[in-house]
């Protein structure tokens, strides 16, 4: 059996590929990867001279051994054991899987996976994707007209047998595989840091002795991340906006007809908000808030500056305010509203509605983090700056959408989507940008919102029944239902 609950995640997005003109065959390239052969067994050399070494991420270890590499999970010792092709295996105890090195062939459950492995350069090796319907990857989209084959979602033998036939299965934890001898999990999302998440090409760059790729990408965004969040540290200090990152679900048949309003206060989001020269509304250290009225979820929002959207519905502004029970814009006495800063991460879509929001901003983490200084601080970014996930829906920012023909090299690795840390520009800087309200500037204080017990649902068990529910659910009904909470973590 594969693991519905991470293809419901995968797959939170949408229905449809986009079909469109071929891209470019290019040669695979071979450059940044290390012991590209199969050895003898009696080979005992260091076969791993460039090494990945983990600076940020809390989920993983890689250690280095001549023929083989043990990666563990951390909080429960789950232990993944790469060895050179060839090679003796190694006695490991506990080993969850022996994998042999570099796979040819890999599959992935989750779009973030993905999108780790096609900024790795190796989606030649990619057989299955469970992700197909909602990928926004231009070149993805473009493997699966013809060369990488979806999971069939709808039927589990298939999807075994489909498993079965690759080197390596990534897939995230809280499923039911049955046969897991080339299953492996990631855990990126439950990491606590935007740095943190992105390290993780590190962990699947082992997998195809890609350490030098993925040590070139990671150091990059390390980099980049941190020039921006320098130069946000250093300027915005005393004038720091306050970010809530909310959400709506309708009544169905997944919440007892009930419907309920969310704040996300997942630990990377804290994180990225202070690097962007912000502030988060903060909540007593839960990672997600569920209120049952909406009276009891705009008090939460009383001092907010900006709202960032992630309701798993695509919709315009007036829905937004009706949704969240505003009546009148213009008798609302909320910042956000009076200076129009709500946001939505769905600038980038797919024909279908798949959302840009769940693939790159995981691996590149510099670019999430400029994408946000542009919410928080739009007069300290370069004049005509676009952004490349959020839209203010407020003022109608218009959607782009992504087609397999957008795709120009199907084999190239996938860039980065961020300008260089110049994009962030004081000189140019205009007081005078409407954008900013006066309150925030002379808040220094910590805005801390104690929630009242009898505002909130429990929002663990909510998440759990959410899982349940997803794990009975069909695909269509999944996206209702696993939307919300998966998005507390997201
Ligand atoms: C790309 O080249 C490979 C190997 O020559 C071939 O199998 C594949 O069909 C080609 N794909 C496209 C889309 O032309
Ligand atoms: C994991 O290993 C460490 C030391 O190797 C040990 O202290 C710890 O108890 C182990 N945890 C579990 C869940 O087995
Ligand atoms: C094997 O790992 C499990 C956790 O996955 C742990 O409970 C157990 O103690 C480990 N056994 C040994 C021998 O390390
Ligand atoms: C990858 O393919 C090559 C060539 O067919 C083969 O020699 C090698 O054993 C394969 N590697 C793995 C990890 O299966
Ligand atoms: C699933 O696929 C297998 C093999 O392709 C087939 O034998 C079986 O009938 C299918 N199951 C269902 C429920 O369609
Ligand atoms: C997936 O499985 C379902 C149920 O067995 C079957 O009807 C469908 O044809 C399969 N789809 C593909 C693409 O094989
Ligand atoms: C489990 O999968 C492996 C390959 O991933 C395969 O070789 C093995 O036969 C499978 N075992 C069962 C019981 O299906
Ligand atoms: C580590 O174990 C935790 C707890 O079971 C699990 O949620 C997580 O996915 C595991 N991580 C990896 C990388 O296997
Ligand atoms: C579902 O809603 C009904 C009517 O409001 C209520 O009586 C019932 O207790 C709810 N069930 C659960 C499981 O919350
Ligand atoms: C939230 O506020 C509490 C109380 O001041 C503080 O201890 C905590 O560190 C804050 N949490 C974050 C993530 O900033
Ligand atoms: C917003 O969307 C709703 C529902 O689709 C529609 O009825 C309404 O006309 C739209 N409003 C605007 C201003 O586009
Ligand atoms: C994709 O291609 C279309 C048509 O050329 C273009 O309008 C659109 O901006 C492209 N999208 C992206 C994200 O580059």
């Amino acid at each position: 059996m594969h693991l519905r609950y991470s293809t419901s995640l995968a797959a939170l997005l949408a229905l449809l590929n986009a079909g469109a003109m071929a891209a470019t065959n290019t040669t695979v390239s071979t450059a940044g990867l290390q012991s590209t052969q199969c050895v003898a067994s009696t080979a005992s050399n260091d076969l791993y001279p460039t090494k990945s070494k983990v600076k940020y991420a809390t989920g993983f270890s890689i250690a280095y051994h001549n023929t083989y590499k043990v990666l563990e999970n951390r909080s429960t010792n789950n232990t993944y054991v790469l060895y050179q092709c060839g090679s003796t295996k190694p006695s490991v105890k506990n080993v969850s899987a022996f994998i042999p090195v570099p796979v040819n062939s890999s599959a992935a459950w989750a779009t973030t996976a993905a999108i780790f492995l096609e900024a790795l350069g190796v989606q030649n090796t990619v057989k299955n994707l469970g992700t197909a319907p909602s990928l926004v990857s231009a070149c993805l989209q473009e493997l699966l007209k013809d060369v990488i084959e979806p999971f069939n979602d709808s039927n589990s033998t298939d999807t075994d047998h489909q498993e079965q036939k690759n080197d390596v299965v990534f897939n995230m934890p809280g499923g039911q595989d049955t046969n897991t001898t080339n299953t492996v999990y990631s855990t990126e999302y439950l990491e606590s840091s935007a740095l943190g998440r992105s390290e993780w090409i590190k962990f699947f760059g082992a997998f195809f002795n890609a350490e030098e790729r993925a040590n070139k990408v990671f150091d990059s965004v390390d980099t980049n991340y941190q020039c921006f969040s320098t130069k946000a540290e250093k300027e915005y200090n005393d004038i720091r906006p306050v970010i809530a990152w909310t959400s709506y679900a309708g009544p169905t048949q997944y919440n007892n007809n009930t419907a309920y309003w969310q704040v996300s206060f997942a630990n990377y989001k804290y994180d990225i908000v202070r690097d962007a020269g912000a502030r988060m509304l903060n909540t007593t250290g839960k990672q997600s808030t569920m209120f049952s009225s909406s009276q009891a979820f705009l008090r939460a929002l009383r001092e907010v500056d900006i709202v960032i959207d992630e309701s798993f519905v695509s919709y315009n502004y007036s829905t937004l305010l009706k949704n969240y029970g505003i009546a009148d814009p213009k008798q609302a006495n909320y910042s956000w509203v009076a200076t129009g800063r709500v946001f939505r991460p769905d600038r980038i879509q797919s024909t279908s509605g798949g959302l840009g929001w769940f693939e790159a901003p995981v691996a590149f983490a510099d670019a999430l983090l400029q994408d946000l200084i542009g919410v928080a601080h739009p007069r300290f970014v370069k004049d005509g700056y676009k952004h490349i996930w959020f839209r203010n829906l407020a003022k109608s920012d218009p959607v782009t959408v992504v087609t397999a023909s957008n795709c120009t090299d199907m084999y190239a690795s996938r860039t980065n989507p961020a300008g260089s840390c110049s994009l962030i520009d004081f000189q140019s800087a205009n007081p005078s940008d409407s954008d900013y309200s006066d309150v925030e500037q002379s808040r220094t204080h910590d805005l801390i919102y104690d929630v009242s017990k009898s505002e909130v649902i429990n929002d663990d068990s909510s998440k759990q029944s959410a899982a349940a529910h997803l794990a009975g659910s069909t695909l269509a009904a999944s996206l209702v239902a696993g939307a919300l909470s998966m998005l507390a973590l997201l």
